[in-house]
């Protein structure tokens, strides 16, 4: 315990254990907690409130950033203390509990949240928030998310601090709080490029709010790390292709454009690719920071990335808090509602990477759903970058499951990104450009370009028999639409399609 870490002096006799602070939360409650994308998040308190609810009558509603680490979700989820979660979530004993309809979750585009907290909601009775150092004025300084704890702290009737004292203190301006008025009074945000910091380096918080301080020593959860292989490395090896030719086409320079990628190994290799590529003086807007971002910066090519959370594996953890210095003024951590906004993503022309879990014929895109009722994780920030960027890419591999499962379908089992917000979809086959394509060009295109080939003549197949039998501007067979998703649910597999298909 680093009692000078609490440099407030009259909050340092609130300083107790995570046990006494958990006993602050009551049945009902509405809670706020740091923590994106495992990063920032509460390692004690939230502990041990899922200890209590093991043998009390215990149940909130959690809003948190984005997704927990340590298996903090599943640790509540299986004491029965979660009624309401969201906005994000990747446990899986927690995603079963939901897919089961025990836990009722609300997936949200992350940009959204603060909007709801700060104008829906009611003021939240208790927010945990982990932090490296309480300031003079009570100010609080974030560990390695920022996430939704601006609102958390403006709005929480009591605030528990969770004093992080792995992060080093030093960590002291990587964050750039910038405070939105509420409507109609809101201003613009006067961000213009990523590296432009525009707030103050703090959370301010009325140090009277404060209901207890718990210390931990807890790293983050290391993210799982994919190494790049020959299907993830072909799909970026496309992208790059692509952007190659959008340079020589005189769309974009060579410094392209402020990148955003997504969570997954292939949005992970498409970053790590341009590590080989002839790009330069690059820059990110995304919500992540990842072992690929700060790769990039060592290798000279990434010159600023902005995100809301670094989540990275252990050993660049280490790299990163042992040189804090060398990153200082190359990295910048924003409010989810910042580094999310659809506004400044449009603004800045940001370049959108994410992942899909399927996409169909015309290019809408489900990112969330196993068979169009089991949800993986959650929409996250796709939807705020895919629907504002200049360029939105969504990757992914042509099949799951040993090709059991086509990962390109007749159409969607859930819509995430309509087609509309798609502009180009890449596989490990190739590369759909779908700008300025109507929707029959789009299924030419996607079924000729992105497909597995033991899935290609059965969705040419589909495409001209709906053509031909019921026209429209998107032609689809009703009957038959959703026919491969019924197959793999009874049998596993896309394969075995009724007779009629093919
Ligand atoms: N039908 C059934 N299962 C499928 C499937 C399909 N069409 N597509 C994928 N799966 C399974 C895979 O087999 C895998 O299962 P496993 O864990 O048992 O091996 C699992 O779903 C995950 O697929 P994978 O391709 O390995 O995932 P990924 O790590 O690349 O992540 C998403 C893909 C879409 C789940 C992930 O990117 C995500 O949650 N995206 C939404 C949030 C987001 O985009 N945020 C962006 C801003 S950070």
């Amino acid at each position: 315990m680093d009692i000078s870490r609490i440099r407030y002096e009259g909050l340092r006799s609130l300083v107790t254990t995570a046990e006494k602070a958990a006993a602050l939360f009551e049945d009902g409650m509405l809670v706020g907690a740091s923590g994106f994308t495992k990063a920032g998040d509460s390692k004690k308190v939230l502990p041990a409130l899922a200890d209590r609810a093991h043998t009390e009558k215990l149940q909130i509603t959690l809003i948190t950033g984005a997704s927990l680490g340590h298996g903090t979700d599943g640790k509540m989820a299986e004491a029965g203390l979660l009624h309401k979660r969201m906005p994000f979530q990747v446990d899986p004993v927690l995603r079963a509990k939901i897919n089961h309809g025990e836990v009722l979750f609300i997936d949200q585009h992350l940009s959204k949240t603060a909007e709801l907290v700060h104008g829906f909601f009611p003021p939240l009775d208790i927010a945990v928030i982990e932090v490296a150092t309480i300031l003079d004025d009570g100010s609080i300084v974030p560990t390695t998310s920022v996430g939704n704890s601006v609102s958390f702290a403006a709005r929480a009737k009591k605030v528990i601090l969770e004093i992080n004292t792995s992060v080093p203190e030093d960590i002291y301006g990587i964050h750039d709080i910038f405070l939105q008025d509420n409507y109609p009074q809101r201003n613009y945000i006067p961000i213009k490029t990523p590296d432009v910091r525009v707030g103050r380096k703090s959370i301010p918080l009325d140090p009277a709010k404060v209901a207890a301080i718990v210390f931990s020593d807890i790293p983050d959860s290391p993210a799982d790390i994919a190494a790049p292989d020959p299907k993830t490395t072909a799909i970026a090896s496309h992208l790059i292709r692509f952007f190659e030719s959008e340079v020589a086409a005189g769309r974009l320079t060579d410094r392209l454009l402020p990148l955003q990628a997504g969570i997954g190994k292939v949005a992970n290799a498409v970053l790590a690719g341009m590590e080989k590529s002839n790009f330069y003086d690059l820059t990110m807007y995304s919500e992540v920071l990842q072992d690929s971002t700060f790769d990039l910066i060592d290798a000279g090519k990434l010159r600023f990335a902005s995100a809301s959370s670094i989540t990275v594996s252990e050993a660049c953890y280490h790299r990163i808090f042992s040189n804090l210095d060398a990153y200082r003024d190359k990295i910048v951590l924003r409010p989810q509602n910042i580094s999310n906004s659809p506004g400044l993503i449009r603004r800045m022309g940001v370049i959108a990477i994410n992942t899909a879990i399927e996409f169909d014929i015309y290019g809408n895109v489900n990112s969330t759903h196993i068979g169009g009722t089991h949800i993986m994780n959650g929409i996250g920030g796709s939807g705020d970058f895919a629907r504002n960027s200049y360029l939105s890419i969504f990757v992914t591999q042509s099949s799951s499951k040993q090709d059991m499962i086509s990962r390109v379908v007749p159409m969607v089992s859930h819509v995430d990104h309509n087609e509309h917000d798609v502009d180009v979809l890449v596989t490990e086959h190739g590369l759909a450009d779908l700008r300025g394509l109507a929707p029959r060009e789009k299924a030419l295109k996607i079924i000729g370009v992105c497909t597995h080939p033991d899935y290609r003549e059965a969705l040419r197949s589909y495409f001209d028999r709906a053509c031909a039998r019921y026209e429209g501007q998107t032609p689809h067979i009703l009957e038959e639409a959703l026919s491969w998703h019924i197959a793999c649910r009874d049998t596993g597999s896309m394969k075995k399609l009724p007779q009629n298909i093919i």
